[in-house]
């Protein structure tokens, strides 16, 4: 698993959105081969944790940053293989930096797999695409401001056409909405966990979502789409030149 015999390596994997089956071959396979499993309890799926044959397995849920990474640090020095398996792409919302910064100062390196994101599962379960041809060209990730962020940039941000999607946002979607720059009618969606078997789909407008997703009992694990690609094959699009 190391990249040499020298190296000291933690691999941080992306899960997935959910379904297990969602995770890459790779992740997989690390997966497989793990001695220590530290994972993100609250959206990474039990089947994945259930399945490695890890003998030390610690949900990083609550855990204070320095104990995550003494915990890596101490198992990966054993000489164990450690996998961070973190919800989604890790590369998203996943506060890996500050990991990899703790473990660097130990003279750990790290090496990522990339996992598939919850923005690209919601858009699975819309059946749609963020981009199609003259409707958006611009994807907007981005999160509102709440109890670890200050200021957030909505109304900058919605002022430009394109579509948008809003993580870690599921108590936030009144706040969200009221900030969007674009008309009331646009169309909107919110996706709870998307790719689970209890996956929710609640589709409306930006005049409308926030107040259906309430109603729908939805106040957390859920991405907010914003913009007419939304709406997928009713979205307006026009035929790309890939095929014509
Ligand atoms: C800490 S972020 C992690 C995101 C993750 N790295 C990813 O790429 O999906 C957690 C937020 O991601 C979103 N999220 C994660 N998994 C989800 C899913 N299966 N369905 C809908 N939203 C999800 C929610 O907005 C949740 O509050």
């Amino acid at each position: 698993m190391p990249a040499n015999n020298q190296e000291k390596v933690i691999w941080f994997v992306g899960a997935g959105p959910g379904d297990p089956e969602l995770i890459t071959v790779k992740g997989k396979a690390l997966l497989d081969k793990a001695d220590v499993l530290l994972y993100a309890g609250s959206l990474v799926n039990p089947a994945l944790v259930t399945a490695s044959p890890a003998m030390e397995k610690v949900d990083s849920w609550g855990m204070k940053l320095d104990d995550m990474v003494a915990l890596m640090a101490d198992r990966v020095g054993m000489g164990k293989k450690v996998v961070r398996l973190h919800s989604g792409d890790p590369a998203l919302y996943g506060s890996i930096v500050e990991q990899i910064a703790g473990l660097k100062k130990m003279d750990i390196a790290v090496r990522i797999v990339p996992g598939v994101s919850s923005v690209f599962a919601a858009a699975a379960a819309l059946t749609t695409e963020y981009t199609p041809r003259g409707v958006s060209d611009t994807l907007i990730i981005t999160r509102p401001a709440g109890k670890t962020l200050e200021k957030d940039y909505i109304a900058e941000l919605s002022q430009i056409p394109a579509t948008m999607a809003f993580f870690l946002g599921s108590e936030h979607f009144f706040e969200i909405t009221e900030k969007l720059a674009c008309p009331k009618d646009t169309p909107a969606a919110v996706i709870f966990h998307a790719s689970w078997p209890d996956q929710k789909i609640i589709t409306g407008t930006v005049g409308d979502i926030a107040q259906k997703a309430q109603a729908a009992g939805i106040h957390r694990s859920a991405l907010l789409i914003v913009g007419k690609a939304v709406r997928g094959i009713d979205s307006g699009y026009q035929r790309s030149h890939l095929y014509s």
